[in-house]
């Protein structure tokens, strides 16, 4: 009697898995047809244009904003740029929900995080590398300093504070840096990818002497734009899938470093592809188009750009400036409130789990409506 290879199941699966992906079978990027994309479109109950109750947050200055945009995004006669420009809005308008009640909220660093991270970049100046061209940034070619040492510290000390901001508990996605922008240097407006660049921080470590404030420009949920001056050690927190982001203004000086730090939600956020529920939220009809008075919006891949406006962004012509060094412990946000950012023992943020779980589905068809969430605590107001 022959006996039975206990690992024959095993040896099994993977020659299987061999086979299928050497034959190219796998499905490839995006995994459906525009047939059945639209299928899906239509199971989630999905319609266009949105109600007033689906945009996501349900608020006035917020609505306005998304259907500025989405009138630039039907009157671009690019289709290309179009389907980009549907992507891109329909995940800030729509299907990611929102965690805060503004989108951003400014505050500092621990000093002796902040020290040891300029101390770093400036050691690691001298054998900076190219990063490599990159389609969302205007300019020359950023350099990069590796410290992966560095970043494993960084998004451990950046958790509690994300989490305490935005209320829920967070998976760590990445800490990116040092990335070091050049002179002349933009980042166009964009919005993160949905899976894991969720709830997010921009930590400001260092910029050369002859460095002019640079700008970095957020939209918040009361539709306003805010052009945020950060000094070395301040930290802009914001949603970054959520709210449109960059720095359209043109960097002047030698150098300036920044470390990006991204987290998405523990609970519930990696049940779906996050990405491609995005494409299923798109109507059938993208492809149309409507001419429009308002100026041009064009998109470089999932970047958009106004070029008829000074800085290739037009709302920063109303946009609100708020500049740091802000506090420790503390967050400016919104209409100029601010308050303590409080650190949330686990068993606080282990109860709003099911609040958490029933938010991160709500945004996924027209059926279930967006729960509110709690609110900031509001110390006091900022003139
Ligand atoms: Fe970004």
């Amino acid at each position: 009697m022959q006996r039975q290879n206990k690992y024959a199941p095993i040896i099994g699966i993977l020659a299987a898995w061999l086979v299928w992906k050497v034959s190219g079978l796998y499905i490839q990027e995006p995994p459906y047809t525009e047939e059945e994309r639209i299928a899906e479109y239509h199971r989630r109950g999905y319609t266009w244009p949105l109600r007033e109750g689906e945009y996501v947050p349900n608020v006035k200055g917020w609505k306005e904003l998304m259907k500025r945009r989405f009138e630039q995004v039907i009157a671009n006669t690019e289709p290309q740029e179009r389907w980009d420009g549907w992507l891109q809005t329909i995940a800030s308008a729509k299907t990611v929900p929102n965690f805060t009640e503004f989108g951003w909220g400014l505050t500092h660093g621990p000093e002796q995080l902040t020290l040891e991270l300029v101390d770093a970049v400036y050691k690691g100046i001298p054998t900076a590398r190219g990063e490599g061209q990159l389609d969302i940034l205007d300019g020359p070619m950023p350099l990069f300093i590796d410290r992966e040492d560095l970043m494993h510290k960084v998004l451990f000390e950046m958790k509690p504070i994300l989490e305490a901001w935005a209320g829920i508990e967070l998976e760590p996605s990445i800490a990116y840096g040092f990335r070091l922008y050049r002179n002349e240097s933009r980042l166009w407006m964009h919005v993160d990818r949905t899976q894991t660049h969720v709830i997010s921080c921009i930590y400001h470590i260092a910029s050369s002497k002859d460095a002019d404030p640079w700008p970095i420009v957020v939209e918040d949920f009361d539709g306003h734009t805010n052009s945020v001056v950060l000094k070395p050690g301040d930290i802009l927190l914001y949603e970054s899938a959520k709210t449109f982001h960059g720095r359209p203004s043109r960097f002047k000086g030698t150098f300036y470093t920044s470390v990006l730090v991204h987290f998405y939600p523990k609970e519930g956020w990696n049940s779906i592809d996050r990405d491609l529920e995005c494409h299923y939220a798109v109507p059938p009809k993208w492809y149309e188009t409507q001419p429009s008075s308002l100026e041009k919006l064009r998109w470089v891949g999932a970047s958009a750009l106004e070029p008829e406006c000074p800085d290739s962004w037009c709302n920063l012509r109303c946009a609100k400036t708020w500049k740091g060094p802000w506090e420790y412990g503390k967050i400016l946000t919104g209409r100029g409130r601010k308050f303590d950012l409080q650190l949330l023992p686990r068993d606080v943020l282990a109860s709003r789990r099911n609040q958490v779980q029933s938010r991160v589905q709500c945004c996924l068809s027209n059926r279930s409506p967006a729960p509110s969430l709690w609110q900031t605590k509001c110390t006091a107001e900022v003139v």
